[in-house]
């Protein structure tokens, strides 16, 4: 007899009054119960430090790499290191740094000079140092195929050709690079160029004394003051945290000496967005995008750069005053829940600027800042084709990151349209190595100006298609089909988890093999491809 039967031929049995009531009661308290755990969780889930951090350490400035010049070539040394950092906790947090304990010294190099970086492993772990905004051979790009292993010294070179820029370095492994860059392995690399020298000259360009980098990273703590790298709830994204660094100093304050102070801001935080503004409300200039200067200055009240970007803006101060540097809510683009959860909601204050009683006089900005006839520009008539790349989890194309597939294959000297769409409502950025591109359009309307000078890294707002012009330079020394470039989304914990690809560069007429040959003893020591650590790698049999 089925239940069905019982239910329809027996007389309803109703519970006891008291029953009811109990239950309905507990019913309902569960009900408040989960109405105020929501609540609470999206409370919490909003960070706001307006006003409440102590500016109380004097930011510091990463020294600028020593180097000397040996047969021509500019040589500098770098070495990857343990320590530990004071950040203001209970105790010193545990720490990575090159050269230091915590990020690592500036490198400074003009266009046309060759350069060699000699960078020896000493982590006790395997990493990579890879060159984020430069122009440079493949193999010496830094990425997951260049492995250096402990103890190793890895010695890349090549020779500086691209306009002036802000780029960075930081490690590159695949599936630890969140970690090895959030333990603090970055830092920054400038390049000169001489074609531009007149602008440079009357832009703020003394080093640390009207021109300063600016590396702003959130972190999180563990009471015993380690680094507390745990995911962020409700959003993929990953590690998002209540205390701003500025060059590793915590609660920092910047001594403005002249009437105007450059700064180049990297926002070096593994999955933060930063809204950058001044608690004033006054305006800046900003003079360039991730690699190189825009055509003009553009004022701005606010200006937006997701991880792996650059800009660098231009403040003018009054004697005696002081501004806060603060990242203001934001719209990733993404449904509310997501904007919250992924700290597109927080206002966070970042550096305090103390303008000295006296002021330094500074030029006027120039009204035309890039003279470089490499300048790239939105005129797509030279594009040789379009290439689509969707967005969606852990993947590009529906494909997670494989070290030996060939996603792409680009001619140098080519232009190509590249569309990017993110569609799964979640924010993701977008960084191609080795080249510069332009933003044609964002789901077809012209970016605002100071998205339309050269990029390297891009914010890809879900749903709507992002056109990127893309130009690949001749190679410098010879194209390198055997080792790929990456492409993938700057928040590192989904280019960890594989939301990367691979694109390899060939002459004219020339054949990609279809495999890179992924090195198993990775012993690349003078920039060198891997394998027997002279020689181009074999390649893997055709169809293997
Ligand atoms: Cu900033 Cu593929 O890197
Ligand atoms: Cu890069
Ligand atoms: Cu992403």
């Amino acid at each position: 007899m089925s239940s069905a039967t019982t239910a329809a031929t027996r007389p309803r049995r109703r519970l006891p009054r008291r029953w009811r009531w109990i239950i309905g009661t507990v019913i309902s308290v569960v009900l408040i119960g989960v109405a105020t755990a929501g609540v609470v969780i999206w409370n919490r889930a909003l960070l706001n430090t307006a006003g409440s951090v102590t500016f109380d350490r004097e930011l510091a400035v990463p020294a600028l790499a020593e180097s000397g010049v040996e047969d021509g070539v500019r040589v500098f040394r770098l070495d990857l290191r343990k320590g530990e950092t004071d950040f203001g906790q209970e105790k010193p947090t545990p720490t990575i740094g090159i050269n230091g304990s915590y990020l690592g010294p500036t490198l400074r190099a003009e266009r046309g000079e060759r350069v060699r970086v000699e960078i020896t492993n000493s982590l006790g772990e395997i990493s990579t140092i890879h060159w984020h905004g430069m122009h440079v051979p493949p193999a010496m790009d830094g990425g997951p195929h260049q492995l250096i292993d402990p103890d190793e010294t890895w010695k890349p070179a090549w020779t500086i050709d691209q306009p002036a820029a802000t780029v960075w370095y930081h490690p590159h492994v695949h599936g630890n690079t969140a970690d090895q860059v959030y333990r603090g392995l970055a830092g920054f690399f400038l390049l000169d160029d001489p074609a531009t020298a007149e602008v440079a000259k009357e832009l703020p360009h003394d080093y640390g004394v009207d021109d300063f980098p600016v590396v702003v990273q959130d972190k999180r703590f563990h009471a015993d003051g380690t680094l507390d790298m745990s995911d962020r709830a409700f959003t993929s994204t990953g590690v998002l945290g209540p205390t701003v660094l500025v060059n590793g100093t915590p609660g920092p304050y910047l001594n403005v000496t002249t009437e105007k102070v450059r700064l180049r801001l990297l926002n070096g935080s593994n999955a933060r967005f930063y809204n950058f503004g001044f608690a004033d409300g006054r305006d800046f200039e900003v003079i360039a995008s991730d690699s190189g200067l825009l055509n003009a200055p553009v004022s701005r009240e606010r200006l937006q750069l997701s991880p792996g970007d650059r800009a660098e803006i231009i403040v003018s101060m009054s004697p005696g005053e002081r501004t806060v540097l603060r990242s203001y809510p934001q719209s990733l683009g993404t449904n509310m829940v997501s904007n919250r959860f992924s700290g597109g909601d927080d206002t966070l204050d970042i550096m305090e600027l103390r303008a000295a009683k006296m002021l330094a006089p500074s030029h006027a900005i120039p009204a035309k800042l890039s003279m470089a006839d490499d300048q790239p520009t939105a005129d797509e008539s030279p594009a040789v084709r379009t290439r689509r790349f969707e967005l969606s989890g852990t993947t590009i194309n529906n494909k997670p990151m494989s070290m030996s597939r060939v996603d792409e294959v680009v001619t140098e000297g080519t232009t190509e349209i590249w569309e990017v769409t993110a569609v799964d409502d979640t924010p993701h950025n977008f960084h191609i190595h080795d080249v510069r591109f332009t933003v044609l359009d964002v789901g077809a309307k012209t970016p605002p100006m100071e998205l339309q000078g050269p990029q390297d890294t891009v914010y890809i707002r879900p749903g709507r298609i992002t056109r990127l012009l893309v130009t690949f330079q001749p190679a410098i020394g010879g194209t390198d089909p055997t080792m790929p470039y990456m492409f993938h989304c700057h928040l590192l914990r989904h280019e960890d988890q594989g939301m990367m690809g691979q694109f390899v560069v060939v002459a004219p007429g020339e054949k990609a093999p279809d495999k890179i040959d992924v090195a198993t003893g990775h012993d690349s020591h003078d920039g060198a491809h891997g394998g027997d650590g002279t020689g181009p790698r074999s390649l893997a049999p055709h169809g293997g």
